[in-house]
């Protein structure tokens, strides 16, 4: 790939967790396995890929960097750390909404002590706040929805003025999680909607990775 048009993207991918004590912590469903396709994507077709993940247990290639973390805090930090210099950020992990306001740090909770109530704040939101001290960034998240699906989507891309949304349905019977083919939308910024129905999690990582190229200053300075 020519210099001029590799991109610097960083894509975080997988849960976080969040302490409730040194044992114990708060967490999303997720394997991690698709913000790990789309880091393998970038990477194959060139472009300068940082992944910054939660704990999973999905097998990473070595030429890809990977900066391991655990809670939603540390997930905001190191992407705000690498947020300067990136042209593309995509936001694929299952962070936390919400942690434990005390965490027993350096102890474990003992049943004699009884039930615990846990008292519970908002984590910080790493596209929220990023979006607010975006300069061309180029920035993608995702939605993940029970029932109007796009309508949400759309008000998340407008509240985290993000270029580009993945939505996706979730239920009881539906699950995205894994590696299994999917249906989304994807919606940009000027709310244009793209459905892709029953399409596997690497053909739409590709999908992905073409539409932040086709996006960028430098793809269109070249074309
Ligand atoms: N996200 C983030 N920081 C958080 C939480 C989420 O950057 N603390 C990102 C996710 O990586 C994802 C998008 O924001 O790209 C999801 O937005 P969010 O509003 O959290 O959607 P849901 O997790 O579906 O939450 P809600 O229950 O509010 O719909």
């Amino acid at each position: 790939m020519e210099d001029n048009k590799r991109l610097n993207i960083v894509i975080t991918a997988g849960p976080t967790q969040e302490p409730i004590d040194i044992v114990r912590f708060i967490t999303n469903s997720s394997t991690g396995t698709f913000g790990y396709m789309i880091a393998q994507v970038a990477k194959e077709k060139g472009h300068n890929v940082i992944l910054v993940s939660g704990p999973t247990s999905v097998k990473l290639p070595d030429y890809i960097e990977a900066v391991q973390i655990r809670t939603a805090g540390q997930m905001y930090e190191t992407v705000k750390r690498n947020f300067y210099d990136c042209d593309v950020l995509i936001m694929a992990a299952a962070v936390c909404d919400f942690r434990p306001k005390q965490p027993l740090v350096t102890g474990k909770i003992k049943k004699e002590e009884g039930i615990p109530i846990l008292e519970l704040e908002r984590t910080p939101d790493t596209l929220e706040r990023l979006s607010r001290i975006k300069e061309n960034q180029i920035m993608v998240g995702f939605a993940l929805e029970v029932s109007e699906l796009e309508e949400k989507a759309k008000e998340k891309l407008k509240k985290k003025k993000l270029d580009l949304v993945i939505a996706n349905k979730i239920s009881s019977s539906v699950s995205p999680f894994g590696e299994k083919n999917v249906d989304v939308i994807i919606i940009d910024k000027d709310e244009k909607t793209n459905p892709y129905s029953d399409i596997s999690k690497k053909e739409l990582a590709a999908v992905i990775v073409d539409k932040v190229e086709a996006l960028s200053c430098k793809g269109q300075k070249i074309s």
